[in-house]
């Protein structure tokens, strides 16, 4: 029997003291001659066990415990736990199951009994380990091993975090985080399927705030805006532009302001010539106008009138429309123009002076006479003056500004001389002159 056979797993040890332990305690007494580990005891006419344990000084070494068993002895570590075969529980000798009480394990280190065999214990799993809290705990075929995670290097006993942006390559911009990186992208840029590269964001189809028009730019994006409008501050809102504050001279009556444009509009009795001119609505020809039977209708700027064609007064006659006769041989009529005649006609405001506005012509001519005109009545503020032409015509002028809305009724006179017949008439134009409100 050998002192350091130590039998170390539990299922050899069953298997060997089931065996030893089934072995008959004493040999039978026609022997004597005992076997290794028993002596012949004279007095019981046996051979007994020998209790290696007490008789052999030392008979484990170290830390090693002693069990004593028939034909022999067993070292076992001190915290190994015998399990002896239960089958059957042997009745002489129950203190060897009784003093091996305490847990027998026969695994080597790092491994643990799982019914018949030993199975790797997980020392990451129990906690069972020595790593430092930033390290990682792996577990190995009976053991386990410390190791820094990824994105961390060992410096001592430490893990110490890399500082990979010293070493990786971001298009923009590096960002290190414990363990990582990541690349982030200027404004404008979104990082790419690598997460290296950085590629331009389309702003203008995602949404970019331009209220009109969006163009895509590196890196950002503009806003830009429909005729008529311009970019507000933000550089995104499109305001419209306000044309009629530009100039006075847009529109010839007034201007209006519209969204991305602008437009003209003209007074009562206009119409639009064009986009910025006003045009003088003839009603007498578009038939709008109410005029009588009797009446003429007159076209002035921005409106008509109707006159009476008519109205001779007194002590002159009608002698066809608007024409009056004084016949010579009438009381009252001696000094009084022969015939007078009626028209009308309509100028504009603000007309720069002087300015021809009316031709006046004789309609007879005779041989050796002459005529004369001038302002026989209706002109009390000298706006007009008479600039004769010829001997049979003259010029009415207009020789101030005038504004309308207004009306003047001149009468304007036409004296015939004939020296050598001695004949003197005089006939008159009675001209109402209507001025407009406008310079159009
Ligand atoms: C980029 O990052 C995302 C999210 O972290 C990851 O799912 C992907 O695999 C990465 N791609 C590459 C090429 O590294
Ligand atoms: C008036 O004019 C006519 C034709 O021009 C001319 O023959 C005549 O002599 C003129 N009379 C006077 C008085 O100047």
């Amino acid at each position: 029997m050998q002192p350091e056979c130590v039998l170390l797993f539990c299922t050899c040890i069953s298997v060997f003291l089931h065996h030893t332990i089934s072995q008959p305690p004493t040999e039978t007494d026609t022997y004597t001659e005992c076997t290794d580990g028993y002596h012949w005891d004279p007095q019981t006419q046996h051979c007994e066990d020998i209790n290696e344990c007490e008789t052999i000084t030392e008979a484990c070494k170290g830390e090693m415990k002693c069990f004593n068993h028939y034909g022999g002895y067993l070292c076992l570590p001190r915290s190994a736990s015998v399990i002896p075969a239960s089958d059957p529980p042997n009745p002489i000798h129950p203190g060897l199951e009784n003093t091996v009480s305490e847990p027998f394990n026969s695994c080597p280190s790092g491994f643990e009994p799982q019914g018949d065999s030993c199975v790797d214990v997980d020392e990451c799993e129990r906690g069972a380990h020595d790593c430092q809290p930033s390290q990682q705990c792996f577990n190995t075929e009976g053991s386990f091993t410390c190791q820094c995670p990824d994105g961390y290097r060992k410096v001592g006993t430490e893990c110490i975090d890399i500082d990979e942006c010293r070493y990786r390559y971001c298009q923009h911009r590096c960002v290190n985080v414990p363990g990582s990186f990541s690349c982030q992208c200027e404004p404008g840029f979104q990082l790419a399927a690598n997460n290296r590269s950085c590629i331009d964001v389309d702003e203008c189809g995602m949404g970019a705030p331009c209220s009109q028009r969006c163009y895509n730019t590196y890196g950002t994006f503009l806003c830009r805006c429909e005729q008529g409008y311009e970019l507000g501050p933000d550089g995104f809102a499109c305001n419209d532009i306000d044309e009629c504050s530009y100039s006075s001279y847009l529109c010839q009556y007034q201007c209006v302001n519209e969204h991305g444009k602008f437009s003209c509009i003209c007074p009562d009795g206009y119409q639009l010539l064009g986009t910025r001119l006003c045009q003088d609505i003839n009603e007498c020809e578009t038939g709008t106008q109410e005029c009588s039977d009797g009446q003429t209708c007159v076209n002035i700027h921005g409106g008509h009138k109707c006159v009476n064609s008519k109205s001779c007064q007194e002590p002159y006659v009608q002698a066809s429309n608007n024409r009056c006769m004084c016949p010579v041989t009438k009381p009252g009529c001696e000094d009084l123009p022969f015939s007078i005649v009626h028209r009308y006609m309509s100028i504009t405001s603000e007309r720069s002076v002087p300015s021809d506005i009316f031709q006046i012509q004789a309609t007879s001519i005779y041989p050796g006479a002459y005529n004369t005109f001038h302002i026989r009545t209706g002109d009390d503020n000298r706006d007009f003056y008479i600039r004769q032409i010829n001997n049979i015509s003259a010029m009415l002028v207009l020789a101030r500004a005038v504004n309308g809305p207004r009306e003047y009724v001149l009468d304007l006179e036409m004296v015939s001389i004939n020296p050598l017949m001695n004949y003197h008439t005089s006939s008159a134009l009675r001209l109402t002159i209507y001025v407009g409100p406008y310079a159009f």
